[in-house]
């Protein structure tokens, strides 16, 4: 949960507690079996930040769409129902999530901001115009048993990228060599058993065939947008009048929102293995 708030140049200035508050499921410092819920509170609100957003839609917010969609009854404040600030629900998840996988581990990082690797130069280059920049998270899964996933619809894949898609502002996902496989030929793509165990010597399949884990090391990418809300000055319509106009997003927003999503990709990777491990009846059961 710290790990998510993010403290350095290029996140929010908006500081939350984000202090879980756990309402059931845990008894004596132990679960029970009854569902877990946790709450966290808005602390650190200031919803006329957002008062534009009844009338005007950020270019590349959800903006219009939830507008359209819930016939101006959306709730505006901080992006409601859209808002970055849902993923802490998905972080606490994962803090458990990653308890029950152990020794399944899930490692993810920032690897480039804006193309480059330089992220602390480019953020706050995005920072100094007022603009915002994109980025890419890598994130490795070590420790997978051989045979985790479903053929076809519950593939491994569609279920990382399922509650992927979810984080909002991602835009893509690739695993092991991604879209680099459209170019690669098969004799260097194909990952080559080493050995009975199924170790290979290159990762090209990300640790993934036929959907199915194939005990190699689970690897994806996902690339994470700039965030679209920017003080730079941008054209965009005033819904209630129809007419053209012009937006400079003010309030305390992430210049560089990939800064605080490796956590959060650990955090979904996680609960989509402790589903899979469910259903292979894999967790030990820990009596007391
Ligand atoms: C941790 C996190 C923080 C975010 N912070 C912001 C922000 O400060 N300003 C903003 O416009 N979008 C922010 N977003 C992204 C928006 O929530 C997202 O772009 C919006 O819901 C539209 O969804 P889409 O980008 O998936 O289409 C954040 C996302 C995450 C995961």
């Amino acid at each position: 949960l710290e790990r998510r708030k993010g403290s350095q140049r290029g996140t929010t200035s908006r500081k939350e507690a984000d202090k879980p508050n756990i309402l059931s499921g845990v008894f004596d410092g132990k679960t029970t079996g009854a569902p877990i819920t946790i709450v966290f509170e808005n602390t650190n609100i200031q919803s006329k930040d957002y008062n534009f957003a009844k009338e005007i839609p950020r270019p590349g917010h959800a903006d219009f769409v939830a507008m359209k969609k819930f016939g101006g009854f959306n709730d505006y404040r901080g992006g409601g129902h859209f808002s970055g600030r849902l993923t802490v629900g998905l972080v606490a998840a994962g803090v458990i999530a990653k308890k029950i996988i152990k020794p399944i581990g899930t490692e993810a990082y920032l690897i480039s901001v804006g193309g480059s690797k330089d992220i602390e130069k480019v953020v706050n280059k995005a920072v100094e115009e007022g603009d915002s920049v994109g980025g890419l998270i890598e994130c490795k899964i070590s420790n997978v048993p051989i045979g985790l996933g479903e053929p076809f619809f519950n593939s491994i894949e569609s279920l990382i990228s399922h509650i992927v898609f979810s984080i909002p502002g991602i835009k893509g996902i690739e695993f092991g060599a991604g879209f680099k496989s459209a170019e690669m030929q098969g004799s260097v793509h194909n990952d080559l058993v080493v050995d009975a165990d199924g170790k290979t010597s290159t990762n090209n399949a990300g640790g993934i065939n036929g959907g199915i884990t194939n005990g190699n090391e689970i690897l994806f990418r996902a690339a994470v947008k700039p965030t679209s809300s920017i003080s730079k000055v941008q054209k965009t319509v005033n819904i209630k009048t129809g007419e053209l106009s012009e937006l400079s997003v003010k309030g305390r927003h992430d210049a560089c929102i990939a800064l605080r999503v490796p956590v959060i990709l650990e955090a979904a990777s996680a609960i989509v293995l402790a589903d899979l491990l469910l259903i292979e009846q894999k967790i030990p059961k820990v009596m007391r």
